[in-house]
């Protein structure tokens, strides 16, 4: 009699805990699932390159962060802005005062309004921000058959997988399948969702000449942006892996001491007692 009140009892228990644990168990699967279809799409997956910023140990290559500089400012700055960065960001990846002063200075801001009220024209201030190829998003799209060229800022860490993607969209170029319908001004690139980019084909051997004498291939000039744009989405990455570093140190010298203090205090009692 016992036993099976025991037993109706643990019933009782075990089903709820066994649905509920099912219950999320499918939840989890469903939620994963999804988040894998997200991030695949139909999309190839993007190249997986070496960077040198990668894993707990990484590091900005800052030879490689200036020449994607001048790419940038050869070639992508044509289209895409980055409204995020001022020239005085670059005294970070290696420019002195004075070249920043200089590259600023290449550029036209408009400033104002002055004492009469008009806005005028200056010539860059290393405070200023890089100024956008276009006054606004819909002056873009008119230059660009409607697409917009987005804001380079943060486009590593807006993308999935970042740096790879970027890479592999600026050498990914193909020519279409035959079943592939592109409008005007699209082209094909099977990194991109979808396959269709309004951005035409950009990089090329030799595009730029670099000035540390560095050859110019369309793989190194992709690797050097590439390491331009995730400097510029994450300049504080070498700070954040120090501090880990850092902790990990300390928490490595904290463990050795509590170890010691702990033979030291149970050190007395011996095992007869
Ligand atoms: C002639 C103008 C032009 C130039 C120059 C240009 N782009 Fe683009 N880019 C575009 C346009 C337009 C789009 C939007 C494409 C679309 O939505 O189909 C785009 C989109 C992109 C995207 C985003 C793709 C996505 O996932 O949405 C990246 C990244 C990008 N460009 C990087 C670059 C880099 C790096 C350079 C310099 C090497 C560059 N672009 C030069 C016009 C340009």
């Amino acid at each position: 009699m016992k036993r099976t009140k025991l037993k109706i009892h643990r019933q009782g228990i075990i089903m709820p805990f066994v649905k509920t644990f099912l219950l999320s168990f499918f939840l989890l699967l469903s939620v994963l699932s999804a988040g894998i279809s997200y991030a695949a799409g139909d999309a190839k997956h993007p190249k997986q390159m070496h960077w040198a910023f990668d894993g707990f140990f990484g590091a900005f290559d800052r030879a490689s962060i200036q020449r994607g500089f001048q790419v940038y400012k050869q070639v992508c700055s044509s289209c895409h802005s980055m409204h995020l960065k001022s020239y005085r960001n670059l005294t970070q990846i290696g420019f002195s005062e004075d070249e920043v002063k200089a590259i600023a200075a290449e550029y036209m801001v408009m400033d104002g309004p002055d004492d009469s009220g008009d806005m005028f024209e200056r010539p860059g201030r290393p405070s200023d921000r890089f100024v956008s190829p276009y006054p606004n998003e819909k002056a873009a799209r008119a230059s660009n058959g409607g697409a917009y060229p987005p804001d380079l800022s943060l486009i590593t860490k807006a993308r999935v997988d970042g740096p790879n993607y970027v890479y592999s969209l600026l050498t990914g170029y193909e020519d279409a399948a035959e079943d592939v319908n592109l409008r005007p001004g699209q082209y094909y690139n099977p990194y991109m969702p979808g396959g269709k980019i309004a951005m035409p084909p950009q990089l090329s051997d030799g595009l730029v000449e670099y000035m540390d004498g560095t050859e110019a291939t369309e793989g190194q000039i992709a690797r050097d942006v590439v390491n331009f744009l995730q400097w510029a989405a994450e300049p504080e990455m070498e700070a954040r892996k120090q501090m880990g570093h850092k902790a990990i140190l300390f928490a490595l010298i904290l463990t050795i001491l509590f170890y010691f203090s702990k033979k030291r205090i149970w050190s007395n009692l011996s095992q007869k007692d």
